[in-house]
């Protein structure tokens, strides 16, 4: 939620910025704006809406200056407007400030900062901060010690870049549960809210732990701790090319990530099975310590949590260990029953979201061991979790997440066998015919995207309409959810998805002539049951849509797409692309911003 970028360096800021910006945008997309700092003068040029609108404001290209700040903004207060747009300053516009987070004792500080004569122009949060920095700076005439202050005030959630008009080739950054890194290379360092957006001019980085803040100028960066004592930190080097940030030939970013699962699944696997051999490095777990375990939590939100009910069923299966799979905004504030012989699984793409991160936080305080799955390197959740793995999908820039969820779904399913193998709770057989099957699927997933022209038909038939459900037994229905999901995110078409057997305990009566039910069908043992409700709906006038890897009499559907098939346990990692290959379309037979879907932002940083 928002994204920040800052340059200083011996190059003309604004267009690393804009660049910068685009790159973040999918943070975020209710307003833009910039600030750049010139012989003491500092100029800002910002508008609601998208990148491109401030990139064609009067005026962009007089931006000289070689220091700059920018930010893209997903609104939380205040509506998106001019005035809410980020950059924004203090009274005596002395201080730039772009902000990532949520201040949450913010009206506690307008009004301490009002009753000291501030006057305030905006509805943010934000506005705080630059007007708490100009009161300390009015007390201490120190940039940094008056930046360090007015963090210690704020509760929240922040990573700012702070410019000054008095130290013009300086910058400071500080954070504090939001994201910001810091790229340096001979003589520019940049900062965003991710590594992504800057990896086409670094891929060396330094990383702030919370609550740390940094003192930027073109040849040297000092760190400090939140009591400004100075601290040294180590460059490190990120292996991510600079294409896997862009579109690469596609139209869109969500369909180039379609496309890239085969290789994410492939690189994921590629970390943690080798062979027949598990391995997850950093993640230690002792038989002694897994056979305690009487307990296990997964915790997401949104579409990882999906994937965590695409693995429940094998968890509990190979390890003999009943889990529970949780929404992380419901998980925190339910006093879940959790001890030491719990474990917590958290599952985040970004590893940036707040409720997943709390949920995480909980677990721990009480005792038990957590573990972070997460896609993004050095993310906020690595720090907090006792153990964390990677999944290797690259950069996912588009709003609707597609190979992260099937990169989860592989990589949780190798941790389930790992724990099995460790705990001696399936047979030996079973184990290594599930890896065979595992190491399969980029294959498969190669063949599922090999020739999509039936489902291209299929969007153009049903783009039109209101509703649709989508229908699902066992770990079909976790698939049918995630379909739904994708669906009326990009689509905006209302959708809902049931498990298959509880339709005629009330969904049914929404099922009328001409609404697409889609279904799901890939468990041998259960398919009789799901096509007897597939019949149901197609009496009562249902067009039907099937996804299936078994062989079945088409007769009766209306559509059917073909899958290849896999083990029961993995069928999620394939049977999700042809309905995110359908929302996909749909959304482009409708006209939409496929990536950028309204009121949504990729990486939800606020609870
Ligand atoms: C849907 C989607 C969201 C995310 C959710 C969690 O396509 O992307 O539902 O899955 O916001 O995000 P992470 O995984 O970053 O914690």
């Amino acid at each position: 939620m928002c994204g920040i970028v800052g340059y200083i360096g011996t190059k003309k800021a604004s267009p690393i910025l804009i660049n910068g910006l685009k790159k973040l945008e999918y943070r975020g997309y209710d307003s833009a704006g910039i600030s750049t700092i010139e012989e003491s003068e500092i100029s800002i040029l910002k508008d609601k809406g998208r990148v491109k609108n401030l990139e064609n404001l009067d005026g962009i290209n007089n931006l000289k200056g070689t220091v700059g700040i920018a930010h893209t903004r997903w609104a939380t207060h205040g509506k998106p407007s001019k005035s809410n747009s980020h950059p924004h300053m203090d009274n005596s516009k002395s201080f730039s400030v772009v902000h990532n987070g949520i201040i949450e004792n913010y009206k506690e500080l307008r009004d301490f900062l009002q009753n000291n004569n501030y006057k305030f122009y905006s509805d943010t949060d934000t506005e705080v901060i630059p007007n708490l920095i100009h009161y300390y700076y009015n007390k201490e005439n120190n940039f940094l010690k008056s930046v360090n202050l007015a963090c210690n005030d704020l509760k929240g959630s922040y990573a700012i870049e702070v410019i000054f008009k008095d130290m013009p080739n300086n910058m400071i950054v500080a954070k504090k549960d939001s994201p910001l890194v810091i790229g340096k290379s001979d003589d520019e360092t940049f900062i965003s809210s991710d590594i992504p957006a800057l990896i086409s001019f670094t891929n060396t980085f330094y990383f702030l732990n919370d609550t740390e803040i940094a003192v930027i100028s073109k040849d040297d960066i000092s760190f400090y701790d939140s009591n400004l004592n100075k601290i040294s930190k180590d460059l490190t080097t990120v292996e991510l090319s600079s294409d896997s940030a862009d579109k690469d030939g596609f139209e869109d970013y969500m369909l180039k990530e379609i496309y890239e699962q085969p290789k994410a699944v492939r690189e994921t696997i590629g970390t943690s099975l080798n062979g027949t051999n598990i391995n997850f490095e950093g993640l230690s777990l002792s038989k002694d310590y897994l056979s305690t375990i009487n307990m296990i939590y997964i915790v997401a939100c949104g579409t990882a949590m999906h994937a965590g009910l695409g693995v429940k069923s094998n968890f509990e299966t190979l390890c003999n260990i009943p889990v529970v799979v949780d929404v992380a905004s419901e998980f925190r504030y339910r006093k879940p029953l959790i001890n030491e012989k719990t474990l917590c699984i958290y599952i985040s793409q970004s590893g940036e979201t707040a409720d997943t991160i709390a949920a995480l936080k909980l677990a721990k305080s009480k005792g038990a061991k957590t573990i972070a799955i997460t896609n993004v390197i050095e993310s906020s959740i690595t720090r907090e979790a006792d153990y964390y793995v990677y999944t290797h999908a690259g950069p996912e820039i588009a709003v609707a997440s597609t190979k992260a969820y099937t990169s989860q779904i592989v990589l949780l399913n190798i941790m389930a066998l790992y724990f099995a193998e460790i705990l001696n709770s399936s047979s030996k057989d079973r184990i290594e015919n599930i890896k065979k099957e595992i190491l399969k699927l980029p294959e498969k997933l190669e063949k599922t995207l090999e020739d999509v022209s039936d489902i291209k038909e299929l969007a153009k038939k049903i783009y039109s309409k209101k509703d649709m459900f989508f229908l699902g037994r066992g770990i079909d229905y976790t698939v049918a959810l995630e379909g739904s999901l994708k669906l009326k995110e990009i689509t905006y078409i209302h959708s809902d998805a049931y498990a298959a057997g509880e339709l005629k305990h009330g969904p049914i009566a929404l099922i009328e002539k001409g609404v697409p039910v889609i279904s799901i069908l890939t468990n041998p043992t259960l398919v009789e049951k799901t096509i007897s409700n597939v019949q149901e709906v197609i009496t009562r006038g249902a067009t039907s849509i099937i996804i299936t890897n078994q062989s079945l009499d088409c007769s009766n559907f209306d559509n059917i797409i073909n899958i290849p098939e896999t083990s029961a346990l993995l069928s999620p990692i394939v049977s999700v692309v042809p309905l995110q290959l359908l929302a996909y379309y749909v959304s482009k037979e409708k006209g939409l911003d496929v990536d950028k879907p309204r009121n949504l932002a990729k990486s939800v940083t606020v609870e």
